[in-house]
């Protein structure tokens, strides 16, 4: 795999902006294409603003320019909460963008978060792959896009530094328990990850940017920093940054 592309963008609004840009096209070419778009959202706060302007906020034309009907939704990880849990990834993509755009109800693929026995939910999560990508045995689901966010320590998905999920090469779904938060996730493994046509990260704020040089920049410390385990063996990988995030990088060219 050639080396990521990375894109530097104004403000987190740029970010979303070229985030939805990308969408758009390679909705538009699976669909064309496969009939259908397969895509694993992201949670967290910096998505909210591209499923926003998705949905057609800011009078943007982008909604009328994608093909809802022939779109699966999932999401790359999950809290260990409810659908309607003011923290739960599903929830806030729902509010956002779902509620707004005529993707079929079953083509919305949530984790089954609310199941008080989290590894039962992600056991639930795999099997919905299972089915929805018509795996055989020991197969993994190949995503057409998997949208990615960069915590400040480095955790992507959630897969945490420093946690078992790092190792996971069997299954494709784990929970996890986080010390940090003291609560359990659900989350996508990097046989999943690895195996995207299209990862893109996005990742805006100065909070950001010591973690990202020493992702992007930095030597090899994937227990330390996960987000250096993304590398889509036969993907293409995009960081779209914005400045604040981007400034400790060097020579981009
Ligand atoms: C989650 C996300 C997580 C997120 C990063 C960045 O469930 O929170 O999947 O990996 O992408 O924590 O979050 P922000 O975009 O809010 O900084």
């Amino acid at each position: 795999m050639e080396g990521p592309e990375i894109r530097v963008l104004a403000d987190v609004g740029e970010v979303c902006r070229a985030a939805a840009e990308e969408f758009v096209r390679q909705a538009d070419g699976f669909v064309r294409t496969n009939g259908r778009f397969t895509v694993a959202l992201s949670g967290g706060s910096t998505p909210r603003g591209l499923y926003r302007l998705l949905a057609g906020e800011g009078e943007s034309a982008l909604p009328g320019r994608i093909p809802w009907r022939q779109i699966h939704v999932f999401w790359g990880d999950e809290r260990h909460v409810p659908p309607d849990h003011p923290d739960s990834n599903y929830r806030m993509a729902r509010e956002a963008l779902l509620s707004r755009v005529p993707v079929p109800p079953e083509n919305i693929h949530r984790i089954p978060a609310e199941n008080p026995d989290a590894v039962f939910a992600a056991e639930q999560y795999a099997q919905t792959l299972h089915d929805a990508f018509r795996l055989t045995a020991g197969q993994f689901p190949r995503f057409d896009l998997i949208l990615l966010g960069m915590g400040p320590d480095g955790h992507t998905a959630s897969l945490f530094p420093g946690t078992e999920a790092l190792r996971e090469r069997e299954r494709p779904v784990v929970a996890q328990w986080v010390e940090t938060f003291q609560a359990s996730r659900i989350t996508l493994t990097l046989p999943v990850l690895n195996n995207a046509a299209c990862v893109i990260f996005l990742v805006a704020g100065q909070e950001k940017a010591e973690t990202l040089r020493a992702v992007l920049q930095g030597g090899g410390q994937p227990d330390r920093f996960p987000a250096q385990l993304i590398r889509p063996a036969r993907g293409r990988l995009l960081w779209i940054l914005d400045r604040a995030a981007a400034r400790l990088l060097t020579s981009l060219g």
